[in-house]
């Protein structure tokens, strides 16, 4: 068992959703909120370390009227722990969970950071060899009540998750903005199908425009 998983991100025109600086505000003001509406209904929220290391988000519900009893658990994919302790997902405005892998957990639990973490109440999920299995650790926070997950990026870990099927359903918010550039980060990256035959389906299922943006919502036909 594991929770419906909605992958929500927002991109250019060009399917850019961070420049190669790590420039990222690409989401006009109702579609801020209506991102943090869809966190509001969500059990748990979830991001790559590489964009808790890019944009050093908080990942609570601030941006319309909630209550802290309304923060989704937060969760972050880090095989290596490299999570900061400054960053501002381990902050106590609710709870937090670090995804590591098996071959990096022993040193991180006789490291200073485990303590300080440990004092703020993250807690730890441990799977997979050198990087995170990601069925695992749905299977996990399934069991821990995760009822519905938002998955919020980046491309690394959107790819691996949609590749592995783990993905139910997308909303994208499409901003009439082009930025170009080989290195700005795409919707999903990883390292990609190698022919249109594999790559997944998709069945659009709703789309309005929300101030300058276009929302698309489209279920993932996994099979
Ligand atoms: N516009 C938007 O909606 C939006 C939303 C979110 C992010 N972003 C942007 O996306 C960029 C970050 O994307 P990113 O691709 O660099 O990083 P990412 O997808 O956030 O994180 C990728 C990292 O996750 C870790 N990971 C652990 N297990 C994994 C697994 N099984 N599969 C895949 N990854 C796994 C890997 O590092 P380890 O192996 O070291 O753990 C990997 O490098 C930032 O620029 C950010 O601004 C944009």
């Amino acid at each position: 068992m594991r929770p419906y998983v909605i992958l929500n991100a927002a991109m250019t025109l060009d399917g850019k959703i961070a420049t190669s600086s790590g420039s990222s505000n690409i989401s006009g003001e109702d579609d801020l909120k209506r991102v943090h509406e869809l966190r509001k209904e969500c059990d748990a929220i979830m991001v790559g370390i590489g964009t808790v290391l890019a944009d050093d988000p908080r990942l609570t519900v601030h941006k319309v009227d909630a209550k802290p009893k309304d923060n989704p658990i937060r969760v972050v994919v880090d095989s290596k722990c490299r999570t900061p302790i400054a960053a501002r997902i381990t902050n106590k405005d609710a709870k937090t969970v670090i995804a590591g892998a098996n071959e990096y957990k022993y040193d991180f639990l006789v490291s200073d950071r485990y303590e300080v973490l440990k004092k703020r109440n993250v807690n730890f999920f441990w799977s997979g060899d050198k990087q995170v299995d990601l069925k695992s650790l749905m299977n996990y926070l399934h069991e821990e009540g995760v009822e519905k997950l938002m998955l919020e990026g980046g491309s690394t870990l959107n790819f691996s998750m949609i590749k592995s099927g783990l993905i139910d359903e997308i909303r994208i918010c499409v901003a009439p903005m082009v930025v170009g550039g080989v290195n700005s980060k795409t919707f999903f990256d990883g390292d990609g199908f190698n022919t249109m035959d594999e790559a997944v389906g998709l069945d659009l299922v709703d789309s309005y425009e929300l101030g300058k943006d276009l929302i698309l919502t489209y279920k993932v036909l996994n099979d």
